[in-house]
């Protein structure tokens, strides 16, 4: 199952629930947590008004179990959002489905020593601006592979992940997961992922 990447709202499939993500550039980043968090859910409001063709308003969005959101109205589906600074992805399926997003030219420290010891190992090599990539793509494959199971960091350390570069995505294995392979998803500015379970 392939999944549609837009950038523009008026891209997405209407009537049709296929998987399909939104990578949105909102015009100033949220100016905090709580901002962030109502961004990401009127993100996907948007995204599912457009396919479900309802107004944003009559999308009615719940808490899964365990983690993340799903769709509960006009019609289920799973759902996924990420966001940092003023970029927001948010995705919609009919399987269970992970995203997540980076700013390709991060503003803090990347953790790289979160990854497991073999990608970190396969960083090591690499210039900074290929170093930089490289993580981006193996962490948001991560956050992705967690968030379609329904895990954050909290229940599962990214260093318990394996993360493998492959020429199709990051293929990802983990304690109490299945096996995936995210799809990337990349830009000047940002690298995203998105796994799903079918
Ligand atoms: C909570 C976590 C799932 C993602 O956190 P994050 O990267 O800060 O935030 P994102 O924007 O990517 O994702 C936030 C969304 O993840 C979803 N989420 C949270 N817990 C989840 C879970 N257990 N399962 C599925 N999705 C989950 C939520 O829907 C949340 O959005 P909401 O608060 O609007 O509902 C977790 O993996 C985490 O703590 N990450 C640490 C992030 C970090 O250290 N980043 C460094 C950047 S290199």
């Amino acid at each position: 199952m392939e999944a549609l990447w837009i950038d523009d709202l008026a891209e997405a499939p209407e009537g049709e629930l296929r998987p399909v993500v939104w990578v949105r550039r909102l015009e100033a980043p949220a100016g905090d947590a709580a901002e962030g968090r109502l961004a990401r859910r009127q993100t996907l409001k948007q995204l599912a008004g457009r396919v479900f063709q309802v107004s944003p308003e009559a999308v009615v969005l719940d808490r899964a179990e365990p983690g993340g959101l799903k769709v509960a109205a006009p019609r289920a589906a799973f759902a996924s959002v990420a966001g940092r600074g003023a970029l927001i992805a948010a995705a919609l399926s009919p399987v269970p489905v992970g995203v997540d997003i980076e700013p390709a030219a991060p503003t803090f420290d990347l953790p790289f020593d979160a990854l497991d010891e073999d990608a970190q190992a396969a960083l090591a090599g690499l210039d900074p601006p290929a170093r930089i990539r490289a993580f981006l793509r193996r962490w948001t494959a991560i956050e992705a592979h967690l968030k379609a199971h329904g895990l954050g960091f909290g229940q599962t350390a990214p260093s318990q992940v394996q993360a493998r570069a492959r020429p199709d995505g990051i293929a990802l294995r983990g304690p109490g997961t299945r096996r995936t392979l995210a799809a990337l998803h990349e830009d000047a500015d940002h690298v995203a992922a998105l796994v799903l379970l079918p």
